[in-house]
């Protein structure tokens, strides 16, 4: 029977022979790149693809290759490629002068339209990246609780200097982190009774992203928000991700309101941005008009395109009513595949929620990022090189987000290429997870 490995050089040898102009943009691309590349995520064996230009849910690659967009830019490119409402606002803003130094119009109506969406929102402050909210959120509860300890949880990742997946980076900010296991009610529990009086705050993802999209049990979530008011830390929730889901995100959802909120990805309609807040109480601490206020600098954290993007798309295109309904129609998508895995009897499932997906391999839901067994990490390259030949772009690690523009036909090609994927290697996949 064919190996794994075999099976692997297998579908990147077909991956090399059908893409040789990306292969040598990768080559070219090494000469000032370390690798070719400037952002790790993007790096995957033999190579990865060089894209040229976007089209709704669709990408076109070096080679002329046409892929149903299911990266998404790691959920950030909700609104697809090139949507004429943002390209318009994007282009009135250019008309006008894009570096101002100054207060615009477009900074004031994108935090109003977030704090109008998120429950927790009062006021907001812009920066330029999900991992600048996050550096400013947990920056700030040291300062407001003039406390050190900050307690993340194993396999979170809030940004490339504030990641604990398989471990702490080494990159990481040498901030003083306590690790928790994602879910673990009554370990979680007790680590934040034992740092106490020490601890500035929790943050957590609501749904753990990069860590595999597990959802985060509500009995864990409600247990945080308890646990942190009773020892008199901040609790922030990172919706970078996840604010996409639903009308208000997981906090919406769940009915939590956390100290800080953090988001970035798409509330820029594409373009780079972040933001954090939190009641007015705790934003006011960044009032210049106040005597001792917290100065938070950022010579980009207002910048037009962003501003503007995001004011069109959040009034635009993802209003309230959008975005329920497309978490509806990305659920029944995730749930169809679920069937699909299950009416063939393969260990697959599709975690997550919504249009945030990752492919497991294991029959059941996942809910701890321990329950990922070396053999699924081991069958993803297979999977994701598989899905790219047959034009279903997907992440390296499993993920799948969904976008505004993509039709049945799209969701239905990336079904028929996981049917196709399934006929051909059940007897793969079940010896791999056996061994
Ligand atoms: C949950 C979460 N937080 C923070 C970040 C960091 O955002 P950015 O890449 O914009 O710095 C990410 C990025 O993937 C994320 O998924």
């Amino acid at each position: 029977m064919e190996t794994l490995k075999s099976a692997i050089e297998d579908v990147r040898s077909r991956y090399v022979s059908a893409n040789p102009l990306s292969k040598a943009a990768d080559e070219q691309a090494a000469r000032y790149l370390p690798g070719g590349n400037t952002r790790s995520v993007l790096h995957f064996e033999p190579f990865p693809l060089t894209m040229v230009a976007g089209d709704g849910a669709e990408l076109i690659d070096l080679d002329g290759r046409r892929y149903v967009d299911f990266v998404g830019e790691y959920s950030a490119a909700l609104f697809g490629h090139s949507n004429d409402i943002i390209k318009s606002a994007i282009h009135e803003a250019l008309d006008n002068g894009v570096a101002m130094g100054a207060p615009t119009r477009y900074e004031r109506e994108l935090a109003g339209l977030l704090c109008e969406r998120f429950p927790s929102l009062e006021q907001v402050r812009f920066c330029n990246s999900g991992t600048e909210a996050n550096l400013m959120a947990l920056s700030t509860a040291r300062v407001i609780t003039g406390r050190n300890k900050l307690l993340a949880f194993n396999d979170g990742y809030h940004g490339g200097v504030i990641k604990f997946l398989g471990g702490v980076c080494a990159l990481n900010m040498p901030f003083d982190f306590v690790l928790a296991d994602y879910n673990d009610i009554d370990g979680a529990a007790s680590l934040i009774d034992q740092t106490g009086s020490e601890l500035a705050c929790v943050i957590v993802e609501p749904i753990l992203g990069a860590g595999g999209n597990i959802q985060g049990n509500r009995q864990f979530l409600q247990m945080l928000r308890q646990k942190t008011e009773e020892v008199g830390a901040l609790l922030i929730f990172d919706e970078v991700k996840t604010a996409r889901l639903g009308p208000s995100g997981i906090q919406g959802m769940v009915n939590i309101n956390p100290d800080l909120t953090t988001l970035g990805k798409f509330i820029g309609g594409g373009l780079p941005t972040g933001a954090f807040g939190g009641s007015a109480e705790i934003m006011a601490q960044f009032n210049p008009k106040q005597q001792g206020a917290l100065a938070h600098a950022g010579t980009f954290n207002n910048n037009v395109c962003s501003m503007a993007a995001g004011c069109a798309a959040m009034s635009k295109i993802y209003t309230a009513e959008r975005a329920a309904e497309f978490l509806e129609f990305s659920e029944a998508f995730r749930l169809s595949l679920n069937d699909m895995f299950a009416s063939m009897a393969v260990p697959m499932y599709a975690n997550g929620m919504g249009s945030m997906i990752a492919i497991h391999f294991s029959s059941q839901p996942t809910k701890r990022p321990s329950d990922i067994s070396a053999g699924c990490q081991s069958l993803r390259p297979l999977l994701h090189m598989e899905l790219l030949l047959d034009g279903i772009l997907v992440c390296r690690r499993g993920d799948l987000f969904l976008s505004l523009p993509m039709d049945e036909s799209q969701l239905s090609n990336a079904r028929l290429s996981l049917g196709k994927f399934v006929d051909r290697y059940k007897p793969l996949i079940e010896e791999v997870l056996a061994a």
